[in-house]
């Protein structure tokens, strides 16, 4: 159907020309006055051997600490055989919305496998993990229900929060009784968010608490297993599987793009509510579906996890964590000012490591600071030199 709009001409429409109030660059230059200006700079792999950290930085060799591949899967060569495999007999591309074209059996595969290992009846991927929070919180409250959501919390749950319309409340990092005095005067369907493993701090939520308030109080928990999947848990499924809470949990969310070595995010939850988002979601409905790559490598990293390879990748892990006394592999040196910070990251990059500095807003003002990533293809080598490095760095060295 062709429609012709009649020419504004023609029409008693009068047009007002908006003030242009800033220029691009005059934010810029503010930007880089406070010293949040960023601006993306060119990385290469220096050796194709899986496990390799090993990086070339704008010309110069580095070890990288800053990257979310917490077990080196996204060389592993199982990964990278199904993503081939998947490519040549699907194609590059799922062409559309899974609800258009009809929906790959690799996808309906890989959300069984997730469904079963969150121990939900049912699952829903999307391209990756901010595409999962934007789709499914404002799917499942609006207007005149309530969200609760960690002060720390990441900010694909903040802005998901922000556009649901939800009445949005914050309770200080982890502070449980701030928690259960805003579950005490909340109005219609009430969703608490937090994270297991929070992803500038490296700590763990209380969760066994959280859910025994949300039970208490008939509200509805979404828990972001972003940095714990692959690393926490028996089978690394996460903090809930590692404490045995996983069908307590309503909503378990997750992305397939930091320890799982590809891309992608999930829910796992009931199959009504899995039906409700398939509805709902429009960053699922309005979207073309991830690459068939994609499922088909996350598919090979959940049933890696599962060997005795993924258990040892995941000592391997912890044997690292504890080289820092920490329980994750995320480890935040605070440094305070975001100059200081970027100052710091510069004498790392100097001496061989990539480490970045994460400032305001991603992190409160005034508590910018180096976050150091560990991964299990780091070498224990690597490991001891990193930690010297920064040890001599906090004492002024
Ligand atoms: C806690 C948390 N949730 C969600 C996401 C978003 O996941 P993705 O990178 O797959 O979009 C991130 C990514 O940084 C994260 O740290």
């Amino acid at each position: 159907m062709i429609i012709l709009l009649a020419s504004s001409r023609d029409s008693a429409l009068s047009i007002t020309i908006p003030q242009i109030v800033s220029k691009p660059s005059t934010e810029l230059s503010d930007l880089e006055t406070a010293g949040q200006l960023r601006s993306l700079r060119k990385l290469a792999p220096v050796s194709s051997k899986p496990g390799s950290m090993r990086i070339d930085w704008e010309g110069r060799e580095l070890i990288n600490f800053s990257s979310n591949d917490y077990l080196g899967l996204s060389r592993h060569p199982a990964l990278i055989e199904a993503a081939i495999r998947a490519t040549e007999k699907y194609g590059t591309s799922s062409t559309a919305s899974r609800l258009v074209c009809g929906s790959l059996d690799l996808f309906h595969e890989l959300e069984k496998t997730i469904a079963r290992k969150k121990k939900t009846e049912a699952a829903l991927t999307f391209a990756n993990g901010y595409a999962t929070a934007m789709g499914t919180i404002p799917a499942l409250v609006g207007k005149d229900d309530t969200i609760i959501l960690d002060k720390l919390a990441h900010a694909c749950l903040i802005d998901a929060a922000r556009l649901s319309g939800a009445t949005l409340r914050v309770f200080p990092h982890n502070d449980l009784r701030k928690l259960e005095k805003l579950l005490n005067s909340r109005k219609g369907r009430t969703l608490i968010i937090t994270e297991s493993v929070f992803s500038m701090d490296g700590d763990l939520c209380p969760l066994a608490e959280i859910i025994e308030l949300k039970e208490k109080h008939d509200a509805l928990l979404l828990l972001d297993e972003a940095h714990a999947v692959g690393i926490l848990g028996e089978k690394g499924q996460g903090l809930a599987e590692e404490l045995g809470l996983q069908e307590r949990i309503d909503f378990q969310m997750g992305t397939l793009g930091k320890a799982l070595g590809s891309a992608g995010g999930y829910l796992a939850a009931k199959r009504e509510w899995i039906d409700l988002l398939i509805n709902k979601a429009r960053s699922f409905i309005y979207s073309t579906a991830p690459p068939p790559a994609q499922a088909a490598a996350s598919l090979a990293a959940f049933q890696l996890l599962e060997t005795g390879e993924g258990t040892d990748l995941r000592r391997k892990l912890h044997a690292h964590c504890r080289t820092f006394d920490s329980p994750t592999p995320i480890i935040p040196v605070i440094i305070g000012e975001n100059d200081a910070a970027l100052t710091a990251s510069q004498a790392l990059l100097e001496s061989g490591f990539l480490v970045p500095a994460i400032r305001y807003p991603t992190v409160p003002r005034g508590t910018a600071r180096l976050r150091l990533t560990l991964s299990a293809a780091h070498s224990e080598e690597q490991i001891a030199t990193i930690r010297e490095v920064i040890a001599d760095l906090s004492s002024g060295k």
